[in-house]
């Protein structure tokens, strides 16, 4: 398996409906459509997993999650993992509700990961601004760095990064659901999901 199947790409795909799977009792009336199912999710996760053990095997390996929407993918990615690795969770922000700002990071012991084989995990990459500013960080004393994002919005992007590892394409639209938020709320939704208008409209 030495190559790295392509993401799915669902920009062009209908969205399913929330009469259409099971959720959590009173949120639908939040939900405004699905656009990609839990079941999906794990299973591209499964093999995203697969291409990473592949490629890490023998390796130093040091995982990075990025908090607090990617700790949920983390975690399922890494689960029953075959090869021993460290994993550490990083604070960063750089959003207030669907407004994106100035991105904070952090502390980051940079000493640790001397030599090491690190993998950034993303819940979604969207102008490429956390990323990039995590990357400078992270920059010199690795022995390699790559990253593994859930969710790639690629309409938005506004620095170009480099994402090796790939779950899904989305619309440039702010979803939620698997660990993904708005204002730290819908994290709990288990599809990736777009809210109603009146979710931000107060
Ligand atoms: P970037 O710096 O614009 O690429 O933003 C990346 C970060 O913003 C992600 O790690 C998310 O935490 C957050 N973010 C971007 N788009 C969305 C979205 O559609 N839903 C929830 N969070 C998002
Ligand atoms: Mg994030």
């Amino acid at each position: 398996m030495a190559g790295l199947s392509k993401p799915i790409d669902v920009r062009g795909r209908k969205p399913y409906s929330v009469d259409q799977f099971v959720i959590p009792d009173g949120s639908s009336e939040y939900i405004k459509e699905i656009l990609i199912s839990n079941g999906e999710i794990r299973d591209r996760v499964q093999k995203l997993r697969c291409e990473i053990a592949y490629h890490y095997q023998g390796k130093n390996l040091f995982v990075f999650g990025v908090l607090q929407g990617a700790a949920k993918f983390m975690f399922s990615l890494f689960e029953n993992f075959p090869y021993v690795y460290q994993h550490k969770l990083i604070e960063a922000k750089s959003y207030i509700g669907t407004r994106s700002g100035p991105v904070h990071i952090g502390d980051i012991n940079a000493d640790a990961l001397s030599g090491r084989d690190v993998l950034i995990v993303e819940d979604i990459i969207d102008r490429g601004k956390t990323l990039d500013e995590l990357l400078s960080r992270l920059n010199h004393l690795p022995n390699s760095i790559e990253v593994c994002a859930l969710l790639d919005k690629p309409d938005a992007r506004a620095v170009d990064v480099s994402v090796k590892y790939t779950g899904f394409i989305i619309p440039n639209e702010f979803v939620v659901g698997f660990g993904l938020d708005y204002n730290d709320d819908f994290r709990y939704f288990p599809h990736i999901a777009v809210l109603k208008e009146k979710v931000y409209s107060g």
